[in-house]
């Protein structure tokens, strides 16, 4: 463990709040304490268990085949359709009229609910209309749209017919967009004018018609873009390619019969940030995938009937896959759909939300919280936020501060927290409280939930003990488990599973510690990857769209620590011989413009650095390896740590000299 990592922990072990589950709650919680035995003892009797609250179209006769490592097939011989447990189930189980979705746009007053029957009839149409545009079963079907009922729709729709989806978020740019596309083969595009964010209509459509022809140079053809029509803004249209949602889906039949697929049919790939600048294709797929959202969201957010639900996150990330899309509905839950920003048209929209609908299950990231605090406890105390009855939180650690806050100013003291750690890759939470039996303690994640073995361990893999830190990794498979990596089984096994390779441990690339009463604190990636605001940025993927970049010869990136977002991305660039002018300070600040510009427009506003530092030389190791730790002294406002490894040990010296004086 670094120096950084124990600094951290440190601070966080000194918290010692602890809050016990209400009383009601414990009493009648979902899943109790003996849970934890259960599934210790038999582990794959407690998923078989878990699997029977899907429908199947035809049982599985084996839970898991283990026998061809890291490659696991779980429910095997198991059929069903995910879209179908989604959303038919419920309709013929006579809860047809129980909305499914409260959507809420960003402009005030647009809103519209829609039952599990209407949602039945919509992904029927849907599905009906892709298969029209020759979408058959296995075709992928790329998905770049705002938080709208259509992206739900058609995620369904994608999941009925087979053809599996890749959701790409909507802050991404046309390039990062084109190379997903390329990268799965995508042959349709589903997509809308635009969407609304911080109070303006924000279009979508012009990014796909140029992901498209950037798809086309790199000899992908997309063979046609279905169009949702939701800000009315002008769009370039091709006749050829583009087709009008409302043409397409609003005439289509109602009445679609789901086919079964096989439990590890391919049901999605969501792209995330490795650590080559590449990103990664996690594929997941449809029995193992559905049982584990579908599970968790039960037990960790203790779901009853009448609950209203509230995620926060973007489609365009596994949360809302996992936690708006499949785990919610196949729940037959009543949820929250929200299109925009938190502060449109003003500060307290979310706690509005809260107060209109009555949510009573709310689960959102530590950078919200945060910036919520900083706004002060006013705009909350405001609304009546008594309908909620447990909190939520993911994407980075929470900060006890955090934590405290959100219990104390947003759940008035009743409700628990639960702080739960899980990845892309692990397509479901792992490692949380569990609401009715948990004590928790202010940033900790506390234990895997009943079904999952977790450790923390040296380089060895050797288990650490209580009171130390290592690695985290997962000891036994999981049923929602990334089942490859798409296109790339050798990047699979190298990146997960040959660290702790003659154990089998899954390596999860987040540091860890025990406290000492064995209870789990994650302490952030361990790994060239940044977690900004909660999103998963690649340092080399940064660096990589810094050196496409004519002016720049060499770049750097780290990420430091930052109070609103978790990690701020910081770059250190060196520039090429005929961009260094006379080192002007005005000149300097064009180009370091002109630098964010390009990652923003390369990889999306979420990349942009925060800070742009010009300098004459980077740290290298002898091997030529650049020495991250060092300039994250530097981004930190740090003294600079142990240089003896540095190929050139005065380089540091040049580098914050050059820095102070400005140049
Ligand atoms: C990385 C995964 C999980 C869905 C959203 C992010 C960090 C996530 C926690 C948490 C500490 C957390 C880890 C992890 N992370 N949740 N509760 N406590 N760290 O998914 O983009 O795949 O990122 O987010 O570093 O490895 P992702």
């Amino acid at each position: 463990m670094s120096e950084k990592t124990d600094e951290t922990l440190a601070n966080l072990l000194k918290e010692d709040r602890r809050f016990e589950p209400p009383a009601d709650l414990a009493e009648h919680a979902n899943l109790t304490a003996d849970a934890y035995d259960r599934a210790a003892e038999d582990r794959e009797g407690f998923w078989a268990e878990q699997a029977e609250r899907l429908t199947w179209a035809q049982k599985w006769d084996q839970v898991l085949d283990w026998s061809n490592p890291p490659f696991a097939k779980w429910y095997v011989g198991g059929k069903l359709n995910a879209a179908y447990n989604c959303v038919d189930r419920h309709v013929e189980a006579g809860r047809g009229d129980k909305v499914a979705l409260h959507f809420v746009g960003e402009p005030v007053g647009d809103t519209r609910s829609i039952t599990y029957a209407e949602l039945q009839d919509l992904v029927s149409q849907a599905a009906n209309a892709l298969t029209d545009l020759g979408v058959a079963a296995g075709d992928r079907v790329a998905i770049y749209m705002p938080m709208i009922p259509e992206a739900v729709v058609t995620m369904l729709a994608c999941a009925r017919i087979g053809a599996p989806h890749t959701v790409v978020f909507g802050g991404f740019s046309s390039d990062a967009l084109a190379s997903r596309l390329e990268d799965c083969q995508a042959k349709v595009v589903v997509t809308s004018d635009g969407g609304y964010r911080r109070g303006s209509a924000s279009s979508l459509k012009p990014a796909v018609d140029e992901a498209r022809e950037k798809a086309a140079g790199l000899g992908h053809t997309v063979e046609k873009v279905l169009v949702v029509r939701r800000t009315g803004q002008d769009v370039v249209w091709d006749d050829s390619v583009d087709v009008w949602w409302h043409d397409a889906v609003e005439s289509a039949s109602t009445s679609h019969t789901p086919e079964a697929f096989d439990a590890e049919h391919p049901l999605y790939v969501m792209y995330t940030s490795g650590t080559t600048g590449k990103p990664k294709g996690i594929l997941h797929t449809t029995g193992g995938y559905l049982v584990g959202s579908a599970y968790t969201h039960w037990a960790v957010f203790d779901l009853k009937d009448d609950d209203v639900y509230w995620c926060t996150a973007d489609i365009g990330w596994v949360t809302g896959h996992s936690y708006i899309v499949y785990g919610p509905l196949a729940n037959g839950v009543t949820q929250v759909l929200y299109e925009g920003t938190p502060d449109s048209p003003e500060r307290g929209r979310w706690w509005d939300i809260i107060e209109q609908y009555g949510v009573t299950l709310f689960y959102t990231a530590p950078t919200a919280i945060r910036s919520f605090m900083k706004q002060g406890r006013e705009i909350p105390d405001a609304r009546d936020l008594s309908s909620l009855r447990l909190l939520g939180s993911v994407g980075e650690p929470i900060n006890p501060e955090a934590y405290v806050w959100y219990r104390h100013v947003i759940g008035g003291d009743r409700t628990p927290v639960v702080d739960t750690w899980w990845q892309t890759e692990t397509g479901s939470i792992m490692i949380s409280p569990l609401p009715g039996v948990t004590a928790g303690k202010p940033g900790s994640a506390m234990n895997p939930i009943p079904g999952v073995a977790a450790e923390v361990v040296d380089e060895e893999g050797n288990a650490v003990p209580n009171g130390s830190g290592g690695y985290l990794v997962l000891t036994e498979p999981w049923p929602s488990m990334l089942r490859t990596i798409w296109g790339d089984d050798q990047r699979f096994k190298e990146t997960y599973w040959s660290r702790f390779e003659k154990l089998g441990y899954y390596f999860a690339g987040d540091g860890a510690k025990k406290d000492t009463d064995g209870d789990l604190w994650v302490l952030g990636r361990v790994d060239d990857v940044m977690n900004v605001s909660g999103h998963r940025l690649s340092t080399t993927e940064i660096e990589s769209a810094l050196v496409s970049h004519p002016k720049v010869a060499e770049a750097a990136v780290v990420g430091a620590k930052d109070e609103d977002t978790g990690q701020a991305v910081c770059a250190f660039v060196i520039l090429r011989d005929s961009a260094v002018g006379d080192g002007a300070s005005d000149e300097q600040s064009d180009i370091v413009a002109e630098l964010r510009k390009h990652v923003r427009k390369e990889i999306g506003p979420i990349a942009t650095p925060r800070q742009i530092m010009i300098v004459p030389e980077l740290p290298k190791t002898r091997s030529g390896k650049i020495m991250r730790r060092l300039l994250r002294d530097v981004a930190e406002n740090r003294e600079v740590g142990d240089v003896t490894t540095l190929a050139d040990s005065s380089v540091m010296e040049l580098i914050s000299t050059g820095l102070s004086s400005g140049k």
